[in-house]
């Protein structure tokens, strides 16, 4: 089934909110990544015929911000901020726990599927770093023993009540 078929209600919304339909395409992007969790080629495509683009353009969209997944990710998609309110606080020691924890690299998932590792760019919790974005929901002022919490919580759980809350596309931005 196509985006347009799927979605047809929500994306001529989408398009009703810009006089230029080109700037519809971060919020179509993440709309067709919803379901699968990533955003496919055929989706691209799609998208690219909507907004009157070529393909290669929303590819490099598409690449460009880290909240666009090209390929599958795990069930828990963990992203450490790694730029520099972060860093000078610790993020890259919060990336090696992870690495332990997990056993795997960023840009890895684990066998399980439970886990995907990312490092991102700011995610605009500089005050409150060193930080991580798992799917939609912030953590804060991390710690190894926060780390160990909320890894233990999503395995059990499958959330935990260590998150601050979510930050994508909060409804009052709407
Ligand atoms: S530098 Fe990490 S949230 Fe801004």
């Amino acid at each position: 089934m196509t985006l347009s078929e799927k979605y047809k209600d929500e994306i001529a919304e989408i398009l009703s909110r810009y006089p230029v339909k080109r700037s519809a395409l971060i919020p179509l992007l993440y709309l067709a990544q919803r379901e699968p969790g990533y955003v496919t080629e055929a989706a691209m495509t799609e998208i690219a015929g909507l907004l009157k683009l070529t393909p290669p353009q929303v590819y490099e969209t598409a690449t460009f911000y880290t909240m666009l997944n090209l390929k599958k990710v795990g069930k828990h998609h963990i992203q450490v901020c790694k730029s520099l309110m972060c860093a000078l606080v610790g993020s890259d020691t919060v990336i090696g726990w992870l690495r332990t924890k997990l056993g795997i690299a960023p840009g890895e998932t684990t066998a399980d599927g439970l886990f995907t590792l990312s490092a991102v760019e700011c995610l605009a919790a500089c005050g409150t770093a060193p930080m991580m974005q798992i799917n939609d929901d912030y953590y804060e002022r991390l710690t190894e023993e926060k780390v160990d919490k909320i890894l233990a919580d999503l395995r059990t759980a499958g959330t935990s009540p260590l998150k601050s809350g979510p930050y994508m596309w909060p409804e009052s931005a709407r």
